[in-house]
């Protein structure tokens, strides 16, 4: 089970990065181009909303069987002081879920938002600061020995 999950978990990554993507470069140009918000930009921050949340759901099920999350929760004192366990049991968790959060908020005050130019600049706000937490606790191929993970 673990090895389909993770195999989901990592799919969903690349949905989350290009929808990130996506949606930080059209509200810049939307912002910046004083363009109208149209629905297509709604729908695109509402995918990046939905895949960012079902990663949380799929990544909190995964931290429950993980075997490298069970070494460290078995002993948490000395799992704070190995990098790689206390990236998989604390750093990747938290930042990830307050990413997920940022993303959740930035969706909530674009939708409140009264003019286009707001709904773009929230957003353009909100989800860059989203990406660069999110970005950063990715184990992508080039992070240190134990951390990083392959592509696919
Ligand atoms: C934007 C959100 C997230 C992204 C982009 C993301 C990305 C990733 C990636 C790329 C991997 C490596 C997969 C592989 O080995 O092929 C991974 C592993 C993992 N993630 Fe996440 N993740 C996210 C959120 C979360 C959350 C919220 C949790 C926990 C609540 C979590 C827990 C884990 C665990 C436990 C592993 C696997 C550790 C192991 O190898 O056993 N992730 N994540």
């Amino acid at each position: 089970m673990e090895t389909g999950l993770t195999h989901l978990h990592n799919l969903l990554r690349y949905a989350i990065v290009i929808f990130l993507i996506i949606n930080v470069v059209k509200s810049f140009l939307g912002w910046f181009g004083k363009k109208e918000y149209a629905a297509g930009d709604n729908k695109l921050s509402l995918f990046l909303f939905i895949s960012a949340h079902l990663q949380l759901v799929v990544g909190f099920v995964l931290y429950s069987v993980s075997d490298v999350v069970k070494t460290a929760t078995s002993d948490m004192g000395a799992a704070m002081k190995d990098t790689v366990l206390r990236f998989w049991a604390v750093e990747h968790m938290l930042s990830m879920i307050v990413g997920i959060v940022i993303i959740t908020l930035g969706r909530i005050m674009a939708k409140k938002a009264k003019t286009d130019s707001t709904k773009f600049r929230r957003q353009a706000i909100y989800f860059t600061l989203a990406m660069v937490i999110i970005f950063a606790a990715i184990p992508w191929p080039w992070a240190d020995m134990g951390i990083a993970r392959e592509w696919f």
